[in-house]
């Protein structure tokens, strides 16, 4: 049997076995196993360049890239067997391929190190996985148009400090929740760009030594560009903070709208029913009706900002270059891409499930709520705003008194508080037509709701389009 020491790469100067403790920390296996295709397609590139300066013969990196080609499918079954010992994706790939192909494995790694090599495996990664969070992104857009062109109708109170403010179409506020992850998903496209640059051909730290064509490296990797300065290529993770902390972003989206659904699911507010496939039961109070899902997505969504301020701490004060803290990037990274996953899988699932329940909507509007419309009957009327204000808060304070709604108050006794009451002020005590005075982009009048529901189709098409166009042959 061979000993546990053969498995390291390192082996050469050392006389004494690792701690068995120390060794389980060092292990990252676990984890960055995940990443054993983009490791094997790396190492494929690195075996071609290698052969085009006459590092490895033509047959040598043949039996490389077949050798590399089996372990693939090894892992692709899932019938890949790992070694006790063995510390991450890139020493067990290597560690395979010499048993399978012998020798020539053992030059597969001239002028490469980890350092570089990892950085290259988590770009690839992300760049492929990130389509998954993409996807999952519009889902959810989609599902939100796809109920606000259908409830266009239903009208609610809009609030602000959750006091009710205004009357506002749910379709507004729903769409309001679909803008936000567009933003998300328009960011998450500049994300990208840092993605697009290969660290592979920097080594340890002070670059590659056999002047490897890192240009046509990177063409084979679909990379649009190379790093300048190997130093930094092997010490950064930037790419990784700016993904923790654009998922945080994303989950602090999803957080208020879990939020806002758990709030107006309640008795109290009875706007929406969530499904009972997204509730859960108590297992005390037979009545109960929980709004799990949505507590889930906010406490998870609110626990992604602490994997990416945890691993802001762990890059902060690091000395220049690759250093072990830097392992614990995949951790950050894995985790924060499952979890964003399920949480954004059952926002959608929750928002396309759950009833709005129109009259309860409806019902909680007050008349109150029009003091608002009030002022502006009076600016149409000629009245400055301020002094509108000012006169429209004596109505509100005259019907308080009377003990009666706004809408209550007669003609004379409007007119007692300004002249420039008329008849007409009658249109005024109407939650339609004060909805339908916010025309202007990106208001609530059916017109506006509609076109941003047209804006957000059309892109959702575009975005399918261009979805299909990426994908490969
Ligand atoms: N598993 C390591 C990591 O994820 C790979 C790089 C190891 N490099 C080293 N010099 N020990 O960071």
């Amino acid at each position: 049997m061979e000993s546990q020491e053969s498995h390291k790469l390192w082996g050469g100067r050392f006389s004494s076995e690792t701690n068995p403790k120390l060794e389980k920390l060092n292990s990252s296996l676990h984890l960055d196993r995940r990443m054993y295709a983009e490791d094997i397609e790396g190492s494929k590139a690195y075996a071609v360049a290698l052969e085009e300066i006459h590092l490895i013969s033509n047959s040598e990196k043949e039996d490389i890239c077949q050798g590399l080609d089996r372990i693939r499918i090894e892992w692709d079954k899932n019938e890949f067997i790992t070694k006790n010992g063995e510390e991450d994706i890139h020493t067990t790939n290597e560690r395979r391929l010499k048993e399978l192909i012998g020798e020539p494995a053992t030059k597969l790694h001239v002028g490469r190190s980890r350092n570089d090599q990892v950085v290259t495996d988590m770009k690839l990664w992300l760049k492929t996985n990130l389509a998954t969070l993409k996807n999952a992104i519009r889902l959810l857009i989609d599902t939100i148009v796809t109920r606000s062109l259908k409830e266009i109708d239903v009208i609610m109170p809009g609030y602000t400090h959750l006091q009710r403010a205004q009357p506002i179409r749910w379709a507004h506020y729903l769409l309001s929740h679909a803008w936000s992850l567009k933003n998300d998903y328009d960011r998450l496209l500049n994300n990208f760009q840092l993605l697009d640059v290969m660290p592979l051909g920097s080594g340890a730290l002070a670059g590659n030594p056999f002047n490897i064509d890192r240009l046509k490296l990177a063409e084979n990797l679909h990379f649009s560009q190379i790093t300048p300065n190997s130093m930094q290529a092997v010490s950064d993770r930037d790419f990784i903070a700016d993904f923790l902390f654009w998922a945080s972003m994303v989950g602090i989206h999803l957080s208020r709208l879990a939020e806002d659904f758990i709030i107006f699911s309640s008795k109290e507010f009875e706007f929406v029913t969530i499904d009972e496939s997204f509730s859960t039961g108590s297992s005390l109070m037979p009545q109960k009706r929980n709004p799990d899902s949505l507590e889930l997505i906010r406490g998870i969504g609110g626990g992604l900002f602490g994997q990416c301020c945890s691993f802001m701490m762990v890059l902060k004060s690091l000395p220049s270059t690759y250093n072990k803290d830097l392992q614990s990037d995949k951790e950050a990274m894995f985790t924060t891409f499952d979890k964003l996953t399920s949480i954004l899988e059952v926002t959608t699932g929750t928002v396309k499930t759950l009833k709005v329940n129109s009259e309860k909507c409806r019902s909680a509007l007050s008349y109150e709520m029009l003091a608002t419309d009030v002022a502006y009957y009076l600016v149409r009327k000629g009245v400055p705003f301020r002094t509108a204000h000012h006169i429209a808060g004596r109505v509100v304070a005259e019907a308080e008194e009377k003990n009666v709604n706004i809408c209550d108050l007669t003609l004379e006794e409007l007119r007692s508080i300004s002249s420039y009451f008329e008849v007409d002020v009658g249109r005024v005590w109407n939650y339609e037509n004060s909805i339908e005075q916010y025309q202007a982009t990106g208001g609530t009048a059916k017109s506006s709701v509609l076109t941003q529901i047209n804006i957000l189709k059309s892109w959702l098409k575009s975005q399918d389009g261009e979805e299909k166009a990426c994908q490969p042959n």
